[in-house]
């Protein structure tokens, strides 16, 4: 296996979770590269179900897992999930990167303060301080992990930054009363539970693949959420696509094998921007996706926009990951419908077509989507390649000739047991 990689290639809550952790079987580690908890990761096994923001999904598994240099760590939340999978009896093996910048109480205050002054531009972010750690991060004033091995260190810097966020708060008119010694306490408490598991996690990785050890990366969000290549601002503050996989945990491009994208069989969108295929789902297809998907968000419990499938969104992923196989998810939520849309290109206001992403993000959302229609299903089988319904394997091969990408799994219900591999 050597290394592989699983990103989502639309808008996140592509089902990653559950793909991450079926491959995950044959890895030794499970890796996440960017991100924080702002994403939520369900994984089914039998009766149990695991809602996981932090910690890698093959922990479920009993994997190592790995929270990687490239992730910003809210250091409490990553106790509270340590603890709860303990309390539930799952034995895993964990290790956090020294490198990891830590979500402080202050970015989460920031993180409020910032969209209520954007207003009706809000990006619609999960409210968990991602964004304003990355800033810290970028602008070279942020706390890593390693510094909770260091209290004198740790207080030096925390102490500096609640100076400096306690003026910012105040230009946004927020009375917030942040105490840097109650920040620096918690933090060492939190630091009782976390520090046998720092490490220089990049150095490990290395070893590892170099000894031909297994590695699976976990990608958090989707493509279009991408700091870079998404529809900005309307994303996240980290690298989804590509290179982001390789600098977040320390190992080379080269080292990455297969990358598995994974595609939800329609479209879904958690926050604002744009989203040409989206269906109201107040009523009709729209109703039928959010309702039979279960469509709410994993971390905030969110409505997520739902639509019909977007090949344009697809192939942009496939395309910046140099994504090898799909993994196509949640097959099951379409049955029922009597004919499946796909978007294959837009229509531009000028007149002209196009099957790529507009980077700019009027454009984009000025962008009419084209379709072509498919005959639906009703029920998916016995769980094998054959047993799937003509109709839904020709809607899969489309995917297949679309993208140049192999199927390699098919979500055809929530549970472990419910995937076609091909
Ligand atoms: P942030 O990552 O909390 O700053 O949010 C920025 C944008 O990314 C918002 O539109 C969020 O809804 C979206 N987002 C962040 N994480 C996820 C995720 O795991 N799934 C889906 N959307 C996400």
């Amino acid at each position: 296996m050597a290394v592989s990689a699983v990103v989502g290639t639309q808008w996140g809550d592509e089902g990653k979770g559950k793909i991450v952790d079926y491959l995950a079987e044959r890895a030794k580690y499970v890796v996440r590269f960017q991100g924080g908890n702002n994403a939520g990761h369900t994984i089914v096994v039998g009766d149990d179900t695991f809602k996981l923001h932090l910690l890698p999904s093959g922990c479920v598994s009993g994997k190592t897992g790995i929270v990687g240099n490239g992730c910003v760590v809210d250091p409490f939340v990553l106790v509270e999930e340590v603890e709860g999978l303990k309390a539930r009896g799952v034995e895993f093996d964990l290790f956090l990167s020294d490198r990891a910048h830590l979500i402080l109480p202050y970015h989460k205050l920031l993180d409020g303060a910032e969209e209520a002054f954007k207003g009706g531009r809000a990006v619609g972010t999960t409210g968990r301080g991602i964004g304003p750690c990355y800033q810290d991060k970028a602008s070279r004033t942020g706390v890593r992990a390693g510094d909770l091995l260091h209290p004198e260190r740790l207080a030096e810097r925390v102490n500096d930054n609640v100076a400096v966020k306690q003026a910012i708060l105040g230009a946004y008119g927020r009375e917030d009363e942040l105490d840097a010694e109650e920040i620096v306490n918690d933090l060492m408490g939190a630091a009782e539970v976390l520090r046998p598991f720092i490490t220089d996690t990049a150095a490990l990785l290395q070893d590892a693949v170099d000894g031909g050890d297994g590695v699976l990366l976990e990608g958090a969000q989707g493509v279009m959420l991408d700091i870079d290549h998404g529809t900005y601002p309307f994303v996240t503050s980290s690298n989804v696509a590509s290179g982001g996989m390789a600098s977040g945990c320390g190992l080379a491009p080269r080292d990455v094998g297969d990358v598995i994208g994974v595609v939800k069989a329609y479209t879904t969108r958690v926050g604002a921007g744009p989203f040409p295929s989206e269906l109201p789902t107040d009523a009709g297809v729209g109703k039928h996706l959010a309702e039979v998907g279960h469509e709410f968000g994993t971390t905030t419990g969110r409505p997520r926009r739902c639509g019909w499938l977007d090949l344009v969104v697809v192939n942009h992923a496939v395309r910046l990951c140099g994504v090898t196989h799909l993994a196509v998810t949640k097959m099951d939520v379409l049955a029922g419908l009597d004919e499946v849309q796909v978007c294959t290109h837009y229509e531009l206001p000028d007149g002209t077509t196009t099957n790529r992403v507009p980077s700019d993000p009027e454009l984009f959302a000025a962008a009419r989507p084209v379709y072509e229609t498919f005959e639906g299903w009703s029920e998916l089988g016995d769980g094998t390649w054959q047993g799937l319904p003509a109709t839904a394997r020709t809607y899969l091969q489309f995917l297949r000739e679309k993208t140049g990408a192999q199927i390699k799994l098919v979500g055809i219900g929530p549970g472990r047991s419910e995937t076609v591999v091909r």
